[in-house]
């Protein structure tokens, strides 16, 4: 297999389009193959927390980060071959919203396969997002790839069922990041099975890609930045070459190897989460997110969102970031440590401190 030659900028048609898409939380990823023409590239959106406010008002915010990924999608260039949308296209997974998300996403040139979030999902159990936009995990081969999606929201029945009084509380409940209610989010045993049961017609050699909304790793339980059943779905995963996991969910970058399994979060089009300070491990060390989070840049609406290149060569995934008022960052695996690393600023000494807030 080759390294890829195609420049970053070859994704856009014209540089106009390039300053006006600094600021996307659009992703684009390319699979890169011995043999060039074997080439493709997908484009990945995620967490757009479409918000209905009454009649046909919407959060205009929110709105125009969708609509904006949207555009610069239909300008990619080359064109990918297929389009991700990463789960969280509702805020409070009404009708309004899923609709009113449908409506922009039926922009795209290529109709989107969908995540499940859990901002879809709790006020009707995923009900409405079925109707519209089918089945909640599923796979598909694309070009010598294998590509599972997985709705890893999913909680106890008890949670799901018998806590609470309605529909809309246990919504409202799920929609709050630092909830203390909040159950943990699982793939849960009939997912499972039917993932044993998928890859078990895959080959070991064979690229694997899972899209799931939440990480399908435990990084802050108190957040649910965790999958509870996350070891097990690595387990049915472990004997594959190279698999990646592509999530949204943090509205954040993250990234992080365990074992052959490399993971990457995306960047929402709706707003960022800070950054936990005691990450995977703590239970209780975080302070809740009460206060509004400071905002590098609070006259820039879209501050903290962006956009990110995905280039999966060999199965591995290099990810260009490009950062409103920001150095551009690339994270990319290092064979040497075994893990993706930023490929300028990992060492403790190179990086570079936080911003003072006021
Ligand atoms: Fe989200
Ligand atoms: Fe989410």
């Amino acid at each position: 297999m080759t390294k890829s030659n195609l420049n970053r900028r070859d994704f856009l048609k014209g540089a106009a389009s390039v300053a006006a898409v600094s600021t996307l939380p659009l992703s684009t990823v390319e699979f890169a193959f011995a043999d060039p023409a074997q080439n493709f590239t997908f484009a990945y959106i995620s967490d757009a927390h479409i918000q209905h406010i009454k009649g046909s008002q919407f959060v205009y915010n929110w709105d125009r980060g969708l609509i904006r990924a949207v555009a610069e999608t239909n300008l990619l260039e080359p064109r990918p071959d297929f389009v991700m949308f990463g789960g969280d296209l509702a805020q409070l997974g009404s009708k309004a919203e899923l609709d009113h998300g449908a409506e922009i996403l039926a922009k795209l040139n290529l109709k989107p396969r969908m995540v499940m979030g859990e901002h879809d999902y709790y006020l009707d159990l995923g009900e409405y997002w079925s109707e519209l936009f089918g089945p909640q995990w599923y796979s598909f081969d694309h070009k010598g790839v294998h590509f599972l999606v997985l709705n890893s929201i999913i909680t106890f029945d008890e949670w799901t069922y018998d806590r609470w009084p309605t529909a809309e509380q246990r919504m409202l409940e799920m929609a709050a990041l630092d909830n203390p209610n909040g159950s943990p989010f699982m793939v849960g045993e009939k997912q499972r099975a039917w993932l044993a049961k998928d890859l078990s017609g895959v080959a070991h050699g064979t690229p694997v890609v899972v899209f799931s909304h939440s990480p399908i790793q435990k990084i802050y339980k108190g957040w649910n930045f965790w999958t509870d059943d996350a070891e097990e779905v690595q387990a049915l995963l472990r004997p594959f070459d190279d698999v990646t996991v592509i999530y949204g969910h943090v509205h954040q970058i993250q990234y992080n190897q365990i074992g052959n399994i490399s993971f990457h979060a995306v960047m929402a089009t709706a707003w960022p989460w800070p950054y936990p300070r005691a990450y995977a491990q703590a239970e209780s060390h975080m302070p809740k997110i009460t206060v509004p989070m400071n905002r590098a840049d609070p006259f820039f609406e879209r501050d903290a969102t962006g956009w990110q290149f995905i280039n999966l060569k060999t199965g591995r995934v290099d990810m260009a970031y490009n950062l409103y008022n920001n150095t551009n960052r690339t994270v990319a695996y290092n064979r040497k440590t075994g893990r993706p690393e930023d490929t300028k600023y990992q060492a403790e000494d190179d990086r570079i401190p936080p911003q003072t807030q006021y």
